[in-house]
């Protein structure tokens, strides 16, 4: 190994940057040159390669969002497209590549690899949380804390003028973000896409709220199938009596500071991303289990679920009593 490559790709996540510095330091200690490539799979295609010394990643740790930048690419999704990036990792000597990002990047990773001769390690970055294989991705941790912070503020108006908010929150296909900020924040319920929320079991959710003589509901929601708009109009129309809001939170959540938990889990994940390349991995995605980094194929990562444990599912609903 003389020289790898290194790039963010997808939606972007607190921690990321965290990542890339932990990367680039840790395969300059072992003596290889790195290679930042600037907008994700899309760069890599049009050669923004750009050669890392421990300077280029400098005063980063505590910076949101991504100093390489990242990119949702479409020719990437295409045999030819990944052609191409191959054929610009061997015009440039690089020998491995390291993908930081959630599933659909580290599935365009999987892609590459197992398309061409080039090793690839992943490290989940993702405010989703949706990757298996990790209890935990980075960005997640600081994502939860910027909605539970939202719902705070949002509980003040709330409560002020006895309404029933819905907050919709990121998430993508997974409940995660939605389930374990109503549990932090204390809201009456969450709707998330690991379970069906019909009508009656909203009302249920909203009685909850004004039961406790506190004439007012937050339920979270996850951003699928229609979101907070959708379970708002719903109640609206059946239950005109209540005075209901809908906040949707979007990209506020991908923003700002990583949190501690974010830094090290990421920096971590670098470290371990190196280190497994040293040892000769493959195409494995870096996680992290009961606080052990571990090493999985990146292919078991992509294709099995993230079971939400039960106890978070019933957790919520025996404390909103
Ligand atoms: O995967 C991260 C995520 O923030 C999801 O929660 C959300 O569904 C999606 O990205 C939004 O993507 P974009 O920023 O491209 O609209």
């Amino acid at each position: 190994m003389n020289c790898i490559g290194v790039l963010t790709s997808g939606g972007d996540a607190p921690g990321m940057n965290a990542a890339i510095r932990a990367v680039t330091r840790s395969a300059i200690f072992e003596g290889w040159k790195v290679y930042g490539i600037h907008r994700g799979w899309a760069g890599l295609i049009s050669e923004e390669l750009e050669e890392f010394t421990t300077n280029s990643v400098s005063n980063i740790i505590q910076r949101g969002g991504t100093i390489l930048k990242t990119a949702r690419c479409d020719e990437f999704r295409t045999e030819e497209g990944r052609t191409k990036a191959f054929e610009v990792l061997k015009k440039y000597d690089v020998d491995a590549l390291v993908v930081i990002g959630g599933d659909g990047s580290l599935s365009g990773a999987y892609q590459l690899a197992t398309e061409h001769d080039i090793p690839v390690i992943g490290i989940p970055g993702t405010i989703d949380n949706d990757l298996y294989g990790t209890d935990k991705t980075i960005g997640y941790d600081t994502a939860l804390n910027t909605i539970v912070e939202c719902v705070d503020k949002i509980r003040d108006t709330a409560t002020s003028h006895d309404r029933i908010f819905f907050v919709e929150v990121m998430g993508r296909d997974a409940g995660f973000l939605a389930q374990n900020s109503a549990i932090a924040a204390g809201a009456e319920a969450a709707i998330i896409p690991e379970e069906n929320t019909e009508l009656d079991q909203l009302a249920d959710f909203i009685g909850r709220g004004i039961r406790k003589s506190k004439n007012s509901s937050i339920v979270i929601v996850s951003e699928k199938d229609g979101g907070a708009m959708h379970y708002a109009e719903r109640v609206k129309k059946e239950y005109p009596q209540y005075d209901v809001r809908v906040s949707i939170l979007g990209h506020l959540q991908r923003g700002g500071k990583p949190s501690a938990a974010d830094r090290i889990l990421a920096s971590r994940m670098g470290v371990a991303a190196v280190r497994a390349l040293k040892e000769g991995q493959r195409n494995v995605m870096i996680g992290s289990i009961q606080d052990r980094i571990i090493n999985l194929p990146i292919c078991r990562a992509i294709k099995e679920d993230k079971v939400m444990e039960n106890d978070v599912l019933h957790c919520l609903t025996i404390l909103s009593l």
